[in-house]
């Protein structure tokens, strides 16, 4: 048995309170009727659970981990270009998204998941929690370069990037560790420096290392160890 909330949450129906309202505004419908209390209990695999008329597929959530290839979107579905879902097979029923987002000609860690609750977390910008990124640029790094990304990168948009660690693997070409994720972030940062961005790969995620064994376009679920480097039994376990 499962509260109703969480099992919509988890889903990804919205956060829990969405989810609260969405139940208390007569939106849910279970075996026919109309339930509006959020902590109503069921069976998911017996009962029948309708949001605004539609069938809600009760699946187990789903973890998986993508080196995700460049020319692919980080989407879910899109009318032109071919996305980061199109590329798994058998996943069609789980409803998965990515968490978060990789530029299209970025490459690397992508984690795809139906967990509404865990994307939410993940996103949330937390000052340990480093995304690691290998760049490739198209001139040399240098010492000035490192404390600019140091003391806090601004972008083209007015906004000062929080500190960031650069390490210079070879004249150009640097791991990048940042603990947000504005959109363009790395090519931005680097574009304050006056470089171009050749090449990006993300790496790690909150302590989660992309597995060196999948080629790019290439996927598989994560183990209960990496699992539970992202929190996940604790979160499993959250009222
Ligand atoms: N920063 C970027 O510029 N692009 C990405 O895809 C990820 C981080």
């Amino acid at each position: 048995m499962i509260r109703l909330d969480k099992m919509l949450a988890n889903l990804g129906y919205g956060s829990r309170k969405e989810v609260k309202l969405l139940i208390r505004k007569g939106h849910v419908m279970i075996n026919g009727t109309v339930i509006k209390k959020d902590d109503f209990r069921l069976d998911p695999e017996k009962d029948r659970v309708e949001v605004d008329g539609a069938l809600v597929v009760y699946k187990p959530i789903v973890y998986i981990m993508m080196n995700k290839p460049q020319g692919v979107i980080s989407a879910t579905e899109d009318k032109y270009q071919p996305t980061v879902v199109d590329l798994l097979e058998g996943y069609d029923h789980y409803k998965v998204f990515p968490v978060g987002r990789l530029d299209k000609d970025t490459e690397g860690l992508l984690l795809l998941t139906n967990d509404g609750r865990l994307a939410r977390e993940l996103l949330f910008p937390s000052r340990d929690a480093y995304k690691t990124y290998y760049a490739r640029l198209d001139a040399d790094l240098n010492e000035a370069d490192v404390q600019h990304f140091a003391s806090g990168v601004m972008i083209d948009t007015g906004y000062t990037c929080k500190p960031a660690i650069l390490e210079i693997e070879s004249p150009r070409e640097a791991i990048v560790k940042i603990t947000e994720g504005k959109f363009h972030q790395v090519k931005k940062m680097f574009q304050a420096c006056g470089k171009h961005v050749t090449y990006l790969k993300r790496l790690e995620m909150k302590g989660l290392k992309l597995d060196p064994r999948l080629k790019p376009g290439a996927y598989r679920e994560l183990t209960k160890e990496e699992e539970a480097l992202l929190g996940i039994p604790e979160l499993g376990q959250k009222k």
